[in-house]
């Protein structure tokens, strides 16, 4: 497969304070650059003869194809991101207010960034995140730097090849440049796509049917606002025998003899109950307790997801009952 060129997204002519040459150059030579490179590893790559070729010549030229690739689409970017008049709208507003705190605050934080690339090269790029669902702003020293799974929106090419020709050294005057022209009802319109992406797909666990589940940071929460929960962990006790810690605030109860002390549990308060890793065990010593009228969830990642957040455990010397 050849990779084909894409048209230059803004008008050229219509940015203000970007020269044609500038835009010229960097287009012609830096994108367009990019682009024969590519297809010229491309074209090496579906030549070789993998049994004859050694493994660091064949990872010297994917770790070029990387470099290539997404140089072509962060400046297909780059480029798409300018043509508007820098006049943030209201709902792109809402969306860096959610994730930033203020629309100014993520300003101000790109254009550090932005800043801090100057005299260097890299870029800086506001990325939407599908598995949290937010956007964030993305430091990239160079072209294979990037957020696994997150769909860039806005790019800014601080390589000294975007600005040197109009601005020299003072790559503060670009970045002035580069906001004023920034396309944000375009930007808006690339996140309404990107929060079209489904999240990568949580674990599921048809067999336990719709068994409620609850995550590690919220039990955690419960726990320090001090809400009522009794908290059940519920590890088989071979699984303690290699495991010497228990999570604080909770309790051991053999999940092989629930009957013997359900009838300590209130039926007044929650129950949250867990295993090693938030699978079997958990799920079904929450299904008995639900069963038996307890408002009972498990707690999704058990105890190793409770450890993996860092909340607190304490040493535990073996099951006591
Ligand atoms: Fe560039």
């Amino acid at each position: 497969m050849r990779y084909q060129l894409k048209q230059i997204h803004c008008r050229p002519w219509l940015l203000n304070g970007l020269s044609l040459k500038l835009i010229e150059s960097h287009y012609e030579n830096n994108y367009g650059g990019a682009l024969r490179r590519l297809n010229a590893i491309t074209e090496k790559l579906e030549s070789l003869d993998h049994a004859k070729t050694p493994p660091y010549v064949l990872n010297g030229l994917k770790r070029d194809e990387l470099i290539a690739l997404n140089s072509t689409l962060l400046h297909e970017l780059y480029f798409a991101s300018m043509g508007g008049e820098g006049k943030l709208t209201e709902a792109m507003a809402q969306a860096l207010a959610r994730d930033f705190g203020t629309a100014d605050r993520w300003r101000s934080e790109f254009m550090t960034m932005a800043a801090g690339l100057s005299g260097g090269s890299g870029r800086v790029v506001l990325v939407y995140v599908p598995r949290d669902g937010r956007l964030v702003n993305q430091y990239a020293s160079d072209h294979s730097q990037s957020v696994v799974s997150g769909v860039p929106i806005l790019a800014l090419d601080m390589y000294e090849h975007a600005y040197h020709l109009d601005f020299g050294a003072n790559a503060t005057a670009y970045i002035d440049a580069f906001m004023r022209n920034v396309d944000w009802k375009a930007v808006y319109e690339r996140y309404e796509d990107a929060t079209k992406v489904e999240p990568p797909r949580p674990v599921v666990q048809p067999e336990f049917g719709d068994l409620p589940g609850v995550g590690v940071e919220e039990v955690k929460a419960m726990l320090e606002s001090g809400r009522p929960v009794q908290v059940i962990d519920a590890r088989p006790r071979h699984y303690l025998s290699r495991q010497q810690d228990i999570m604080e605030g909770a309790v051991w109860r053999d999940p092989d003899r629930i009957q013997e002390w359900v009838g300590e549990l209130s039926k007044s308060e929650p129950v949250v109950t867990f295993c090693a890793y938030g699978f079997h065990v958990g799920c079904k010593t929450a299904i008995a307790l639900r069963d038996a009228g307890f408002d009972a969830k498990y707690m999704t990642g058990g105890h190793s997801g409770w450890k993996a957040i860092g909340a607190p455990t304490k040493p535990w010397n073996g099951a006591s009952r």
